[in-house]
């Protein structure tokens, strides 16, 4: 392993970042939306279980990967096939969180825009045209787009275990006890019932093949699969650490987030009375409308909580787009032998420059369609349908097909010492070799 390459300083290190990546906007604006349409409890079963089976078998290959060769996708795919020219399809999978990475800053920029709203202004009753108007602006998405991103470079510049490590370190409690506050002042208020029935309610007529899919999806997305970042994050692990824990620990981590950002917003959203909402118009809508209603009630507390609200998405944002970032500042770092400063500053050039076309395209690039999409719309299309279940399987084959068994019983038992991996070993390679491929394969069919 290259020597001068910083690791994470402890398994939970590891588990924060890996958990800061998985932990974001699927989180707070896709998951509690899909569970009310889906069936509710139904609906967190058949997550649970594409999670474990599907989503955690990933991810261990990926973590397999990057731990066993130390290196970024790219050098990562050479090492363990080389000749092969398998890593040229690794280095798609250095392009596409780059793609993620500069929508995500766009929005990334909203909630800094909200953040700032809230502090300042507060949302009034007179709210409804704002989010519309906002985005459509020319100068002041992309500010907030540059902020965005510039906070995400400034910590990833700051290295591997004194920018990323710590950065997680800290937010990741905040994040928790921010999401706790707000999840409990919800469930609070009067009318809140709804809400929480429309979460937790099992509805089993549901319980349809578009549920499965949509289980599938989301658990792909959430623990940020397909991408890399998993795969680089786990470069830096320690080769004591335990990958199977890790897994878990990460998708634990992910999935209790997700419940408790459900019960932060839906008995909110029942309570005001509103229809629950997807994606942005949930976040940027529906809520601040409800802030809004709430400051008839009393100001300081709709401000309080709008507040608080906005500032667990910055920050999920943000610790989700630094591993985007890094699987970037690692390629060049490794693989064109840049300085980490060097790097940061390409990858920031990059993304800020897809990333302005992105938010434009809200506003003056608004007609601009590629295969019928706006420029944002296709960033999103292509990498949430194609690239990112390409990813996964190209990691899957490559563990399953490629490394050899031996292998990666090695890595994933840490030469035979940890007896529990051992024991679920084979299970664990089964899935990895014949059932997520087909799984994968079968999404990235019904995408098209
Ligand atoms: N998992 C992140 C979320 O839920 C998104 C993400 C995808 C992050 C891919 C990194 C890579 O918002």
């Amino acid at each position: 392993m290259n020597q001068d390459r910083e690791n994470f300083g402890s398994n939970i290190a590891a588990i924060m970042a890996l958990a800061g990546s998985a932990i974001g906007l699927g989180n707070l604006w896709r998951f509690p939306y899909m569970v009310g349409q889906y069936g509710g409890a139904a609906f967190i079963i058949l997550y649970i279980l594409s999670s474990l089976f599907l989503a955690l078998p990933i991810f261990l290959a990926e973590s397999i990967i990057g731990r066993s060769t130390g290196s970024g996708t790219f050098g990562a795919l050479e090492k363990l096939a080389p000749g092969r020219r398998l890593k040229w399809a690794g280095l798609v999978t250095v392009i596409s969180p780059l793609i993620i990475l500069s929508y995500y800053s766009v929005v990334g920029g909203w909630s800094v825009e909200y953040l700032g709203y809230s502090i300042v202004k507060g949302f009034g009753l007179d709210i409804s045209g704002l989010f519309g108007q906002f985005i459509s602006l020319p100068v002041m998405p992309l500010a907030c787009h540059t902020v965005f991103l510039g906070l995400t470079a400034l910590v990833v510049l700051a290295g591997v275990k004194s920018g990323i490590e710590r950065f997680n370190k800290f937010s990741m409690p905040v994040l928790l006890v921010l999401i706790v506050i707000i999840a409990l002042y919800s469930i609070s208020l009067p009318g809140a019932s709804g809400g929480i029935e429309y979460l937790l309610k099992p509805d089993f007529s549901k319980f349809t093949g578009d549920a499965v899919a949509g289980a599938m999806g989301q658990s792909f997305f959430s623990l940020s699969l397909g991408v890399g970042t998993v795969l680089t994050y786990s470069s830096y692990m320690r080769k004591k650490d335990n990958i199977l824990i890790t897994g878990l620990g990460t998708a634990g981590f992910d999935l209790m987030f997700a419940l408790i950002a459900g019960l932060a917003i839906m008995p909110a959203v029942f309570a005001a009375g509103i229809q629950p909402d997807e994606g942005p118009g949930l976040i940027f809508q529906t809520l601040p409308y409800i802030f809004a209603k709430m400051g008839v009630e009393s100001l300081v507390i709709s401000r309080i909580i709008s507040i608080l609200f906005f500032l667990t998405i910055v920050i999920a944002a943000l610790t989700s787009s630094i591993s985007m970032f890094e699987v970037g500042v690692a390629f060049l770092t490794e693989e064109k032998k840049m300085s980490r400063s060097g790097s940061v500053l390409v990858i920031l050039a990059g993304t800020w420059i897809l990333g302005a076309l992105c938010s434009l395209s809200f506003g003056p690039l608004s007609d601009v369609k590629i295969f019928g999409s706006t420029i944002f719309g296709l960033c999103d299309k292509l990498t949430s349908n194609y690239l990112m279940t390409f990813g996964g399987l190209l990691f899957v084959i490559v563990v399953g097909w490629i490394m050899g068994r031996d292998k990666v019983r090695d890595e994933f038992t840490n030469h035979g010492t940890l007896k529990a991996n051992e024991r679920i070993f084979n299970l664990i390679h089964f899935f990895i070799k014949f059932v997520a491929p087909v799984v994968i394969l079968l999404i990235f069919l019904t995408n098209f």
